[in-house]
């Protein structure tokens, strides 16, 4: 049994329960001002399934370091649930070193899939692609798997996002390969799409994330100052250009337009941060995958705190409905 399973989940309590000593991984904490004068302290923890925001009232970073606790340690918590705007909110009474022998590792939020294995099938498959074609240019699937390879590292580990989906180390890998798998379907049944642009295009759509976001050891997310200056859209149609500046004649012009298209269309409008919308089927399909994958994912996610028979309190961020787990 894993660590964390010997504890209840902390999306289980309900309204006016409290635990003691429960132990969590810190991932990040700051100070803010109280609206009515002094401060109080913000913090994001971890039990191992999901992340939650906390409050501990009336206190300092003073208060914090004299506890001998930082981000990035396991700690014990007394937690109390309080309702806050039709929801939940997590109060913090006491926070202190944890006795509990757990390790920052048995506390990671991580995608449910290796995600080695995820990005050698879609690297696989875009490389397999350019090797079985031939004539005067490369496949842009080989500027898709290059760019992939180079990044490797960064690519498996980032989070997809700060919140809302895949904010867990190795989203943005789970989110690909997701997309890649629908993508790959989605080809046999609309026969006129160019399944090489789109695959290249679901595999690289999101790679700037790696830069627009960082991913601490403990899993915090949080947006590079490039990252919040430029945002992910321009930044992936950039690295897309540098690299096929970098190997000139090697890539069809046209496909490389289409390539740095459909990156920079992906959020559709210009509200969610798309730069055009989109020109061509590849691009408009591009931008349904990646929304079936991100509405997916916040479904996923809801149902794990649901019981049967049981609806979400607010509508959460994403969708424009409740959420209901039906009857098993
Ligand atoms: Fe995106
Ligand atoms: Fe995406």
């Amino acid at each position: 049994m894993a660590f964390k399973d010997n504890y209840r989940k902390i999306s289980e309590l309900d309204i006016n329960d409290s635990v003691k000593q429960r132990p969590v991984l810190l991932i990040s904490v700051a100070e803010r001002a109280q609206k009515n004068g002094g401060s109080y302290i913000d913090l994001k923890m971890t039990d191992g399934f999901e992340k939650f925001d906390a409050k501990m009232f009336n206190t300092d970073m003073n208060f914090i370091e004299n506890q001998n606790v930082a981000a990035g340690d396991v700690v014990d918590v007394d937690i109390t649930v309080q309702s806050f705007n039709n929801g939940k909110s997590l109060r913090i009474d006491k926070i202190l070193p944890s006795q509990s022998g757990g390790t920052p590792a048995d506390f990671l939020v991580s995608a449910p899939i290796d995600v080695n294995a995820a990005f050698d099938k879609v690297t696989g498959h875009l490389k397999a692609i350019a090797d079985s074609k031939q004539g005067k240019y490369t496949s842009i699937t080989d500027l898709a798997y290059n760019l992939l390879v180079k990044n490797k590292d960064q690519f498996i580990f980032a989070g997809a996002a700060k919140g809302m989906h895949h904010d867990i180390i190795g989203g943005l890998m789970y989110h690909t390969y997701r997309m890649f798998a629908s993508a790959t379907l989605l080809c046999q049944v609309y026969k006129t799409l160019d399944s090489e642009l789109l695959l290249s295009a679901v595999a690289i759509h999101d790679l700037a994330k790696i830069r627009e976001m960082s991913t601490s050891p403990s899993g915090d997310i949080s947006y590079t100052v490039e990252g919040q200056l430029m945002g992910h859209l321009y930044m992936g149609a950039e690295m897309v250009n540098d690299y096929a500046n970098a190997h000139p004649d090697k890539y069809d012009p046209e496909k490389v337009m289409l390539l740095k298209h459909m990156v920079l269309s992906h959020h559709l409008n210009p509200e969610w941060g798309a730069v055009r919308g989109p020109a061509t089927a590849e691009a408009q399909m591009l931008h349904y995958i990646d929304q079936i994958d991100a509405k997916m994912y916040v479904y996923e996610n809801r149902f794990n705190d649901l019981k049967p028979g049981q609806v979400t309190e607010k509508v959460p961020f994403g969708l424009e409905n409740y959420v209901y787990k039906p009857l098993e």
